[in-house]
This record gives C-alpha cells, sequence and structure tokens, in this order.
C-alpha cells in the first residue's frame, strides 16, 4: 500500500508499510503495534529512505519467537554500559544484569565502566577542548570513556535517581562528552542509545532522569531508545525501596522493563549496522 513517505507511518491490516523520513529514528517503534510488516525497497530520496530487511523483518514480527541469533551473531554488536553510581548498588547490579541478558541472548561483546571508585573531574568550560580539538584538559578515569564511547555501537547509560534527576557522576560523565564532541561531532553519531534510571521510591523521578540521558543522545547525534509500551516505554525504570543490589534484585517489573529495552536496543542496533554502516566517523 501506498503510504506518505514523509511520516513514520503504522496501518493495521493485512500489510503495514514503514517510511523513514530523514530524521524518523525508531522506525520499529512504530512498527511493534502491527502484526505484519513489509519494510520495502526504495531508492533514498530527499525526504525518505526505505529499507530491506529481509534477513531481520523477522525481528518485529511479535508473532515468532525469537530466531534471530545466528544474524545478531554475524554482527558482532558491541555494547557499552554505564553506571553513574558511585557504590556497588541497585544501578550497578541492573547495568551487569544488561550486559549479561544482551551476551546471552544476542552474543554481544560487552564493556562496563562503573562511576563507583573513579576519578572524574567536573567540567570546567576552560574551552580548551573548542580550542585545541585534542580532547579534554582533565587526564582522568574519563578516557577510559571516551576510548569505550568509539568502540561501542550501542550504549546503556544508568542512572541512580538523586533528588529527582540524574546523580551528579551521571551528568558529569555527560558533560565531559562535550570534549569529545569538540574533537569530533560524530563521535556516537547513529549509535542506539538506551536509559535507566533507579529510584529509592517508586515514582521518585526514573522519568525526568531518563528523559536527561536520551536528550544526551539527542544532543550528540546519537539514537535514542525506550522499549516500547506496555512495560519499559522511556527506557529501564526500577524501584529500589533503597535497598541497593538486592532491592532491584526483587523488582520484576523494573528487570522487564530492561530486558524490553536491551531487546529493542538489540534489534535496532542490528538495523543500523546492516542498512549501511551508518557509522562513518568511527
Ligand atoms: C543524594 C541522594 C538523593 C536521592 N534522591 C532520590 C530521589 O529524588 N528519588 C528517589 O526515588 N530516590 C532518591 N534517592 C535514593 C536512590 O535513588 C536509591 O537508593 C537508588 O537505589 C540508589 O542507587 P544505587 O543503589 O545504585 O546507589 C536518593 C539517594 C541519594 C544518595
Amino acid at each position: 500500500m501506498k503510504l506518505p513517505t514523509a511520516s513514520c507511518g503504522v496501518s493495521h491490516g493485512s500489510s503495514t508499510v514503514v517510511a523513514l523520513p530523514i530524521g524518523c529514528t525508531q522506525p520499529q517503534q512504530a512498527a511493534g503495534y502491527s502484526d505484519k510488516i513489509n519494510i520495502l525497497k526504495a531508492k533514498p530520496s530527499l525526504t525518505s529512505r526505505r529499507i530491506t530487511l529481509d534477513s531481520t523483518q523477522k525481528l518485529f514480527d511479535k508473532s515468532r519467537p525469537f530466531q534471530s541469533k545466528v544474524n545478531i551473531v554475524g554482527e558482532n554488536i558491541r555494547l557499552f554500559g554505564i553506571s553513574g553510581s558511585p557504590r556497588k548498588g541497585a544501578t550497578d547490579y541492573i547495568v551487569l544484569e544488561a550486559l549479561k541478558y544482551a551476551e546471552e541472548k544476542y552474543s554481544a561483546e560487552t564493556g562496563y565502566f562503573p562511576a563507583m571508585g573513579k576519578k572524574i573531574n567536573f567540567c570546567i568550560h576552560c574551552d580548551y577542548c573548542i580550542r585545541e580539538k585534542k580532547g579534554c584538559i582533565h587526564n582522568d578515569d574519563m578516557q577510559e570513556v571516551y576510548t569505550k564511547l568509539k568502540w561501542a555501537d550501542a550504549l546503556i547509560i544508568a542512572t541512580p535517581v538523586y533528588q529527582g534527576m540524574v546523580s551528579g557522576q551521571t551528568k558529569v560523565i555527560m558533560d565531559r562528552c562535550r570534549a569529545a564532541a569538540a574533537q569530533n561531532p560524530h563521535f556516537i553519531l547513529n549509535k542506539p542509545g538506551a536509559a535507566f534510571a533507579v529510584g529509592g521510591d517508586r515514582i521518585g523521578g526514573q522519568e525526568p532522569s531518563i528523559q536527561a540521558i536520551l536528550n544526551f543522545y539527542i544532543i550528540n547525534e546519537a539514537l535514542p531508545v525506550g522499549g516500547g509500551s506496555f512495560g519499559a516505554n522511556l527506557g529501564g525504570t526500577f524501584w529500589s525501596k533503597d535497598m541497593g543490589a538486592e532491592g532491584a534484585k526483587e523488582d520484576e517489573e523494573g528487570l522487564k522493563s530492561m530486558r524490553k529495552t536491551i531487546d529493542r536496543l538489540m534489534k535496532l542496533t542490528l538495523v543500523v549496522k546492516k542498512t549501511g554502516k551508518l557509522n562513518k566517523n568511527r
């Protein structure tokens, strides 16, 4: 069927066509509502590009069990997770669980950076990075983050909720990425990124915290990913009841939101990798 090319379209019926307008980053999010999906081949035009995903099409068909491990294995997805918690608590537990899940289900290669015990200076807005374009003036543990961001195909940033927002550590890590962008504005171009937030309260500011991380992805040309409706929405949300890792372990709904988000993250990463090696600046 015909679809206006300038919209992310979903139609109900025997088939659904997903058109990707320029700047529309989440075709499968729309597609997730449909029963059958045809992602059609077409030449890129000024306003739209359509994509053929013969081998990955089945990934979006909810009626089928997950059968694409071979495809994923072939793509060798590299997933990098950051925990912005200063301790070994709920956030650390959740990121490690997410990386394990991605390794087991998608054969992902993983990297992990916990803020705990790390020396990460504030951005002091000296503009050295802008003037010199040689990275940050601080030579501290952020070097590992810069290296791993470059290495990764997909990203997770997880934060504990502090005062209804991301932790200071998470914020400083994101701020310090200005130096990476000054050197290369496309340093995480088209890398799908997910966000997790852990609060001591059930509704303690998880969503604003996630939104801050998703904004970081948008600002830096990455592709923000949620976990889809009915359970994960903007990403992984957790209620630790202030019981650290033990609390996170007991939060079955939170763990479900993590798994849904990782599923979306891995599938979008596969699409990006299969449709033209978009990360040209790596
Ligand atoms: C300074 C500070 C501020 C906090 N503010 C909030 C808050 O606004 N909302 C909330 O739900 N929990 C808040 N908490 C609780 C933590 O988010 C919660 O214990 C979380 O599990 C900590 O993550 P961690 O175990 O990975 O360190 C706060 C904790 C600290 C230390």
